[in-house]
């Protein structure tokens, strides 16, 4: 309605009598006052009615029944509220609202997710509801604002959104977490990366950027891994692999800069280290070679607060050494020329050591992980053509994807994020369930 505010824009209107359209998402009191913890989706703020004032405006019976209606609101009742925004130097938020007249809009009976501590897995099933829950409020914010400044990054830096399909006849990174489907009596897989497709574009528009949900059989329970996210690839003609990091240096830093610009609030309430944030912006990211990277675990494995296992040259990483390595630098690192063993088909390898890929992954500090998998691509048709069958896919699958090849093949690079690896990372939360409004998980799909 439009003679409404909203509650994180009430600092524009101290002294002013306003009217918020609301959710009551708690409630104290005593005797004459009433405090009504108010939330909007914009932020949560208090609202304090003082049963002399009701009196005064709509006299001795009147403002008393409207005064015990207050007292008995339960949790999630909708009102519209009226009050005189005050600066409220107490609270964190700063302001609170004098209330002057209140009217229920919808009752609320028995809310299940009551204020006290609940377990992850009764959250997880009333999802629907815990989504209105003030953390949960705030990491959807940081959502927002990094989509937001994604696609300003994109736009600035003349790419163009290129949008990449869901359903496909060829997996795009590995045909061990593909999703199948029937298709008309044909099988089809959902979508694990928009790349294939976004070389295409690549081909035919320059810069490109796709950003949608994409799905992986995870059967891993960790706390970095869905089966359904959503990526934001990019693609780009004419660029080395390096130049492909400094892109990705940028894009990073945009989103982490458009967070602490547009989600003040939301990195508030989470209680997010923003001097940390900031420093990520401001500072170089490292750049370390996989082997260089082996060399320096095997230094330091028998330090006295490490805790991951051994690694040998052509072992993969797992989480704990990913955790070390990017706390021992402090900033976001990209880890690049991993062996070709365990990464994608379609990876060229660093002139001269075929036994290594000109690829990176972008580990985020602060034991966050992988954010960013990106590489330079194998340009030689027939090159590609022998990865494909070594990796024991079915070239007459990929019959498009080598035709780019073909026809003006040129040097290309790019790059998939993980948007709630970001998020997760970004708000400084625990678990990336909580990065995405309906989280799937290997045991999950409800609700
Ligand atoms: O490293 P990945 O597998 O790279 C690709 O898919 C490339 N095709 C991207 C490209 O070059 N265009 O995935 C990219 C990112 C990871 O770095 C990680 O952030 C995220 O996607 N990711 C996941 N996020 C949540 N749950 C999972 N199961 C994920 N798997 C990958
Ligand atoms: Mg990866």
């Amino acid at each position: 309605m439009k003679d409404l505010i909203s509650i994180i824009d009430v600092k524009k209107h101290v002294g002013e009598t306003v009217k918020i359209g609301a959710w009551l998402a708690d409630k104290s009191g005593k005797g004459k006052l009433q405090f009504l913890q108010l939330r909007d989706g914009t932020a949560f703020f208090q609202a304090v009615v003082f049963k002399p004032n009701m009196i005064e405006k709509f006299g001795e019976e009147a403002g008393t029944a409207k005064f015990d209606e207050i007292k008995h609101l339960s949790q999630e009742t909708s009102v519209y509220v009226t009050g005189v925004v005050k600066e409220d130097a107490r609270s964190k938020f700063g302001y609170e609202l004098d209330v002057t007249d209140l009217e229920v809009i919808g009752h609320s009976h028995d809310y299940p997710i009551t204020p006290k501590e609940h377990g992850v897995e009764f959250l997880l099933d009333n999802r629907h509801l815990w989504l209105r829950s003030k953390r949960q409020m705030a990491i959807m914010q940081i959502r927002n604002a990094i989509i937001y400044a994604s696609y300003d990054f994109f736009d600035k830096n003349g790419f163009i959104k290129f949008d990449s399909p869901i359903l496909s006849g060829n997996a795009a990174e590995n045909t061990t977490e593909l999703f199948e489907t029937d298709y008309f009596g044909n099988p089809a897989f959902l979508s694990q990366s928009g790349q294939l497709y976004l070389e295409a574009g690549a081909m035919a528009l320059g810069r490109v950027f796709d950003f949608g949900p994409v799905f992986r059989a995870e059967k891993s329970k960790t706390r970095r891994h869905l089966t359904e996210f959503w990526m934001m690839d990019a693609e780009y003609p004419f660029v080395t692999h390096d130049e492909s990091l400094d892109i990705q240096e940028a894009y990073v830093k945009h989103m982490i800069q458009g967070v602490l610009n547009n989600a003040a609030y939301a990195l508030e309430t989470l209680e997010r280290d923003i001097s940390k944030l900031q420093k990520y912006v401001d500072t170089p990211f490292m750049r370390v070679s996989y082997d260089d990277a082996i060399d320096l675990l095997q230094a330091h494995e028998n330090d006295e607060d490490t805790d991951y296992e051994h690694v040998e040259h052509g072992d993969d990483f797992g989480s704990p050494h990913e955790t070390w390595l990017s706390n021992f630098y402090g900033v976001p690192t990209f880890v690049v020329n991993y062996p070709a063993s365990f990464k994608a088909f379609y990876m060229r390898p660093v002139p001269g050591n075929p036994e290594r890929v000109l690829c990176a992954d972008l580990l985020a500090p602060e034991g966050y992980g992988e954010i960013i998998g990106g590489s330079e691509r194998e340009t030689d048709y027939e090159v590609l053509l022998q990865k494909i069958v070594d990796f024991g896919l079915d070239p007459k699958d990929y019959e498009w994807y080598l035709e780019l090849r073909k026809f003006g093949s040129v040097p290309h690079a790019g790059f998939g994020l993980g948007l709630e690896r970001m998020v997760t990372f970004v708000a400084g939360t625990e678990h990336i369930r909580e990065a995405i409004p309906f989280p799937r998980m290997i045991n999950r799909i409800h609700p």
